[in-house]
């Protein structure tokens, strides 16, 4: 790719990665990505806003040759993690007068990762402002979107935002601007349900300190950028702390047909209960999609059979994973089938005490499901239900 305008100073200086399909060697990108880079061209100095994933550092040598970049003064480093920041040895090298702009804590992680010269590195302080002529750029630190040592940069007289992964999305595409709103909706609320919703009480605090700034753009590290800023800050607050969905997300393993009955069932009694299920079933499904979906479920059912005592490993695994991203999940429960013994439910429970869930009475069988086996999925569907409006959730 070449250089892009994003406004009249700045330029979309970033790589797209086409092909990558697992990020963190965890989660699916269905759509690749993209590490955006900018580069910000004041009267008197030039920044460049982060830098591009190790892998990309030779593409993005190509990039810059042909802008005949000749200074870097400032590269400012919004955040730690590698694929921002694993090119800036390359820049470092490149521009040997260039200064590289950090939080104090990104400074330590910078060195720690990268083995950077301390002397190249100066930190700056929540809200210090930093001065490129006709430009200027002011930091906000923003610790735990979605790293301790984050910060976002503001351009006020351009009123554009460059927040680093915060409203970023996993989504190559040649387009620089969001056209497709419902596809950039969707890739984006799959990188908060990945990367943010963990931190969501934070950022909800975060956004209501960006609700006192000007902002038109918003330039993220990942996937298209924003000319219409109101758009995704609306989703974020909606996603942080908007109502709840009437939906109950099933993530389950069948083996050998027992818990798939208990679940078809337990579909087909929700929505007669008027709630509506998301099946997921583990073994062929994309966690992406279901950290997605769970990102306004009102409950989740765990389904598992008994597989050496315990739960099945890839419902663990599920719930190991749910526990880790702490969705807002009011309700849980547990279904399932068992030989001879087992410990599922214990063992499950123990797996998510961040989900702080009221548990509705598990359904466990022994066998294949039996009239009054289904009679008790029913109960439950019905009591999720109650549940649901019980807390307002419609
Ligand atoms: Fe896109 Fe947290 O790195």
């Amino acid at each position: 790719m070449r250089a892009r305008n994003v406004t009249d100073g700045v330029l979309w200086v970033g790589s797209i990665d086409w092909d990558r399909q697992l990020f963190d060697e965890l989660i699916p990108l269905p759509d690749g990505t993209s590490y955006n880079a900018y580069l910000v061209q004041g009267s008197d100095r030039t920044a460049l806003i982060d830098t591009v994933d190790p892998t990309k550092t030779g593409e993005w040598h190509g990039l810059l040759d042909a802008l005949r970049l000749t200074k870097v003064d400032y590269l400012i480093a919004n955040h730690a993690e590698q694929d921002h920041s694993g090119s800036i040895p390359f820049i470092l090298e490149r521009f040997p007068d260039a200064k590289l702009v950090c939080t104090p804590k990104a400074k330590g992680m910078l060195i720690d990762l990268l083995h950077l010269d301390e002397s190249r590195i100066a930190t700056v302080s929540d809200g210090e402002k930093l001065s490129l002529g006709d430009m200027t750029l002011e930091f906000i630190h923003a610790p735990w979107v979605h790293w301790p040592e984050t910060m976002l940069t503001y351009l006020p007289e351009r009123r554009l935002l460059f927040p680093c992964d915060l409203f970023g999305s996993h989504l190559a595409t040649s387009e620089l601007f969001m056209s497709d709103a419902s596809r950039v909706f969707r890739a984006a609320k799959r990188y908060y349900a990945e990367i943010m919703m963990p931190f969501r009480n934070l950022i909800e605090r975060h956004l209501e300190r960006l609700s006192g700034y000007d902002i038109d753009i918003i330039a993220p590290s990942h996937g298209p950028l924003y000319d219409d800023a109101q758009f995704i800050m609306d989703v974020y607050r909606d996603w942080v702390s908007g109502p709840l969905a009437n939906k109950v997300v099933v993530p389950y393993v069948s083996m050998h047909g027992s818990t798939q009955v208990l679940v078809d069932r337990l579909i087909g009694s929700l929505a007669d209960n008027g709630v509506v299920t998301v099946p997921h079933r583990i073994a062929q499904g994309d966690t992406g999609r279901l950290a997605m979906e769970l990102v306004d479920a009102a409950t989740v059912v765990l389904g598992t059979p008994t597989v050496l005592a315990g739960a099945h490993p890839q419902v663990a695994y599920a719930a190991m994973l749910a526990n880790a991203l702490r969705p807002r999940v009011m309700f849980a429960s547990i279904v399932g089938s068992f030989g001879w013994g087992g410990k599922a439910v214990d063992q499950l429970l123990s797996i998510i005490p961040n989900l702080k869930v009221e548990l509705l009475a598990p359904v466990i069988i022994k066998g294949f499901p039996t009239d009054s086996d289904l009679d008790a999925i029913d109960q439950l569907a019905a009591g999720i239900a109650e549940k649901h409006r019980g807390a307002g959730v419609m």
